[in-house]
């Protein structure tokens, strides 16, 4: 932690347990800022320290209005469904995360800043829609604020490693070489949204943000699960699952959500990521892992 404690600006973080959120609040305490991570449940799995936890309902106005009790200087959403029907993205991404806007602005909140996504840009899909709403709620509310679209994140490849390392082939749709993008580590991006706090070049403003515009770090879906290949010293075994198969398989499976819940969760999860793997997603570069290096490193950890 900053011993010198400059910052003595209270910071409220809502999403505080997610990859994102999460890294935001140790980003924030290391920058000497007072953190407070707002949660639904404590999770052993996450890092607070340095931090005070407050439990609460991001759905619920009273409790939120608790929360904001006291003079909080701003406020970083990192809040989003995890998951679900087109109902869920708009009651997480958008109203539960208007409740807090709505807070901030009763507290008197200086700065709201946002995280949203590059594919908003391109909106086809309840998610972006429910983001895309809130984005305009937040450029109408009054407060200062910035708004943080970046592309595609780490996680995403760590959990084909997974599968890989487990013995499963990778999985492409098409060709694999649909689209490119430059990934961003979280902590390049935590690093740029407490960076946006009173920074004067980034009040009321849109950002759209990747990971470094560097040769190895701009890559197709197909170039991501090589390196996914080679940073477990693997032979790659890749399979294709042609286009419109996958989009036959998303109709198939948007008729049977109509009546079963967890398949139509399921078929939305396919449209996404039917949707990443088929658009680019190219952004101004900022910060300087790749995910070359990221997959590299943590498989160097994960062997020591
Ligand atoms: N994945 C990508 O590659 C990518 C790329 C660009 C942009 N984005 C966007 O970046 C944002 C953050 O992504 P992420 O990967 O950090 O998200 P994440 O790990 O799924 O975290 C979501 C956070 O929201 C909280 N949350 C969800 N539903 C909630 C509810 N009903 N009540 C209270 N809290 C709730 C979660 O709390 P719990 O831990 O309690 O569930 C968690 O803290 C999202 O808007 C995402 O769309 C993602």
């Amino acid at each position: 932690m900053n011993e010198d404690k400059k910052n003595r600006k209270t910071v409220l973080v809502v999403g505080a347990t997610g990859y994102i959120g999460n890294a935001v609040v140790t980003e924030s305490v290391q920058q000497g800022y007072d953190v407070i991570a707002v949660t639904r449940s404590l999770k052993s799995d996450c890092q607070f320290s340095g931090a005070e936890v407050v439990l609460a309902d991001v759905t619920d106005p009273a409790s939120m209005a608790k929360v904001f009790h006291r003079k909080i200087d701003i406020v970083i959403s990192c809040l989003a469904c995890r998951s679900g029907l087109a109902k869920d993205f708009d009651d997480i991404d958008y109203k539960a995360t208007l409740n807090i806007l709505n807070a901030a602005k009763e507290n008197g909140t200086n700065q709201f800043i946002l995280l949203s996504a590059i594919c908003v840009r391109k909106p086809d899909l309840p998610l972006q829609l429910a983001k895309l709403k809130m984005e305009d709620e937040l450029m109408r509310a009054g407060i200062d604020y910035t708004i943080v679209r970046p592309t595609a994140y780490f996680w995403v490849f760590e959990a084909q490693t997974r599968m890989i390392e487990n013995g499963k082939p990778g999985f492409l749709i098409g060709t694999g070489d649909q689209a490119s993008h430059n990934p961003i580590a979280k902590q390049d991006l935590a690093e740029y949204m407490v960076g946006s706090i009173d920074n004067s070049e980034r009040i009321n403003r849109l950002f759209i943000i990747g990971g470094p515009e560097t040769a190895e770090n701009i890559v197709t879906y197909k170039d991501s699960l090589l390196i996914v290949f080679e940073s477990i010293s693997k032979e790659p075994k890749l399979i294709s699952i042609p286009c419109w198969l996958f989009r036959a398989f998303i109709q198939l499976t948007r008729f049977i959500g109509l009546f079963s819940r967890k398949i139509g969760v399921f078929s939305e999860f396919l449209k996404i990521t039917y949707y990443y793997t088929n658009n680019d997603m190219r952004a101004p570069g900022y910060g300087s892992i790749t995910i070359r290096q990221h997959l590299m490193d943590t498989v160097r950890k994960a062997q020591t």
